[in-house]
């Protein structure tokens, strides 16, 4: 899923995960953006993302200041744009390639701004009703720093709606699961056609398993995410496992 590059242009950014670690890695993130709605438009597990999040959305307050943080190519935005016409919406990610994607997909939308910075270079009031963050947290560097800043973000009693890939990707799992799939639905030509289009998120998703594997890159159980969760001073009000078991889906509640 994820690379970084900065808000200038296309130069990546390194991650550290420890000031004592020298290990670093890349994901293309604006190599990503281009292949990412392709396979997110074909990937059901996404799909059912998606709808999770239009369905919890529709059962809270109207949120008035939304953050949408690391929000790629704007697909949650999408949905909160769209849900809640009135709401002044801030979508903060820091590649230039996925974020210019995501202002073409929202242009219809005028309640959005745009900021084109990693999140721990957010300099903001505690004004947000919700935070939305998906498959961002684990490529960020110190994760559980930045679940305080989600915190900081929220005035008290917000809410976070937070999905976060813990296990390793295993590539060749996913790989089959949408070849399967893919095949069934449109058969073998299509599904070679999308695969071939597709190729570059394979690619980044081998980065991010190495990135995993050299700790460069969060993993985490269900009970540590929801602790680092807790002592970001959040009170969890659902869990779920998701996303084929990958992930992680907490909503919590700032607490005041
Ligand atoms: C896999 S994409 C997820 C995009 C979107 N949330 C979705 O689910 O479709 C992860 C995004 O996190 C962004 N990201 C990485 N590090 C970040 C940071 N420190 N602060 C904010 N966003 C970050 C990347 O640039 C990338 O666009």
């Amino acid at each position: 899923m994820p690379s970084h590059a900065s808000a200038e242009g296309h130069r990546p950014i390194m991650l550290s995960r420890s000031e004592s670690s020298d290990r670093s890695v890349r994901v293309d993130w604006s190599t990503y953006a281009t292949a990412y709605d392709l396979l997110s438009e074909h990937n059901p597990e996404y799909q059912a993302l998606l709808r999770d999040f239009e369905a919890f959305l529709a059962t809270i307050e109207t949120p008035k200041v939304i953050y949408d943080i690391g929000g790629g190519t704007g697909n949650y935005t999408e949905i909160a744009a769209r849900a809640c016409p009135g709401s002044e919406i801030h979508f903060v990610e820091p590649d230039a390639g996925m974020i210019g994607l995501a202002r073409a997909k929202l242009a219809a939308h005028g309640n959005t701004n745009y900021e084109t910075l990693a999140l721990e270079d957010i300099d903001a009031p505690s004004t947000a009703d919700l935070v939305i963050c998906v498959h961002a947290l684990y490529a960020m560097p110190a994760p559980e720093q930045r679940l305080a800043d989600m915190r900081r973000l929220l005035r008290p009693g917000g809410l976070l709606y937070l999905i976060d890939l813990g296990r390793h990707m295993n590539v060749a799992d996913w790989r089959s699961y949408l070849f399967s799939h893919l095949r069934k639905e449109h058969g073998l030509a299509r599904t070679l056609r999308v695969f071939w289009q597709g190729r570059e998120i394979a690619k980044q998703n081998t980065a991010i398993f190495k990135a995993q594997k050299t700790g460069v890159y969060w993993t985490h159980t269900e009970a540590e995410i929801a602790s680092a969760a807790t002592a970001a001073d959040f009170e969890i009000l659902r869990q779920d496992t998701v996303y084929r078991g990958y992930s992680d889906l907490l909503v919590c509640r700032a607490k005041p």
